[in-house]
């Protein structure tokens, strides 16, 4: 299982405390929203548990078992990350193709043979036509390439994934698309979700519980409802009531907003493309 156990985590950039004592837990499936402003600490704590920077003191451990230092190539597999812009993080000279086919030959995933077939399942996974698969990344749009990025994280059969602001490059439109991909990824395939954002609206679409981190401090933890009804942090109230649409006092209730699940996932390209130009869903 992947319930996600973070204790008394700090991490610090020579002098500088990045991430002070955070404590945090995640259970398996669930989703954890992690708010707070630029500078926070939100990405260094994200890194730590991706085991990118390394902790001063504290543990994380995920489903039970501590995750050091010096991480096997099993516990890397475990966890991983999609960033903020997947235009960097995703290699511009190697088609899909190659990017994904290189994960699973490395980490052992399926044999050479089934390789051609797991990148297809990947695309189809992340709601991409698998004939998408030779191009390479600029010839995606920003939404496609976090679709591939998403893919690529998933190539592994992570068990926890931790997104760093996911949508934040992207169109409104697309950001929605991908929430409703992320979510339905958490149910189909059972992932444990950490998810970074200064928007409050997307953790609220997302996440079951909201951390909110002030300063390398996570002074605010709860569960969602609670924590729009009635968040116990000044801090947290200050970020509530500076989102209109979401605060307690001058927009609609919580209730009014529309449920997660109604959030529309995109078609796969490929459905769309069958039904040929003019022809809605
Ligand atoms: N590589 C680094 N070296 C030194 N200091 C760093 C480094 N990365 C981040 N910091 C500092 O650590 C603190 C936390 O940064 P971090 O990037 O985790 O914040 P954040 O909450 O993710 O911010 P943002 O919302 O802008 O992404 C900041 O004071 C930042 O200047
Ligand atoms: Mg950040």
């Amino acid at each position: 299982m992947s319930r996600l156990e973070v204790r008394d985590v700090t991490v610090a950039y020579g002098s500088v405390v990045a991430v002070r004592q955070a404590s945090v837990s995640v259970e398996h499936s669930a989703s954890l929203g992690i708010v707070g402003e630029s500078g926070s600490g939100k990405t260094t704590l994200a890194k730590a548990i991706v085991g990118i920077e390394p902790v001063r003191s504290g543990e994380i451990l995920l489903g039970g078992t501590p995750l050091t230092q010096r991480r096997s190539v099993q516990q890397r597999q475990w966890v991983q990350m999609v960033h903020q812009d997947p235009y960097s993080s995703l290699n511009p000279r190697m088609t899909v193709r190659q990017t994904l086919s290189e994960l699973l030959a490395v980490h052992r995933i399926v044999p050479r043979s089934g390789r051609d077939a797991r990148c297809a399942e990947l695309m189809t996974t992340v709601n991409l036509d698998p004939s998408a698969l030779d191009s390479y990344p600029h010839q995606f749009s920003g939404g496609q390439r976090q679709r591939i990025a998403i893919a690529r994280a998933l190539a592994v059969e992570p068990r926890l994934l931790v997104a760093d602001e996911p949508t934040s490059a992207l169109d409104v439109s697309v950001q929605a698309s991908i929430i409703a991909l992320l979510r339905r990824l958490r149910a189909d395939l059972g992932l444990t979700l950490v998810l970074i954002s200064h928007d409050l609206a997307v953790v609220n679409a997302l996440c079951d519980t909201i951390a909110v981190m002030n300063a390398g401090r996570l002074v605010e933890v709860a569960p969602r409802e609670r924590f729009f009804r009635d968040p116990t942090d000044p801090y947290s109230r200050t970020l509530l009531e500076s989102v209109p649409r979401l605060s307690r006092h001058r927009g609609p209730p919580l209730t009014a907003l529309p449920p997660p699940a109604d959030l529309p996932d995109q078609p796969p390209l490929e459905a769309a493309a069958r039904r040929g130009p003019g022809q809605s869903e």
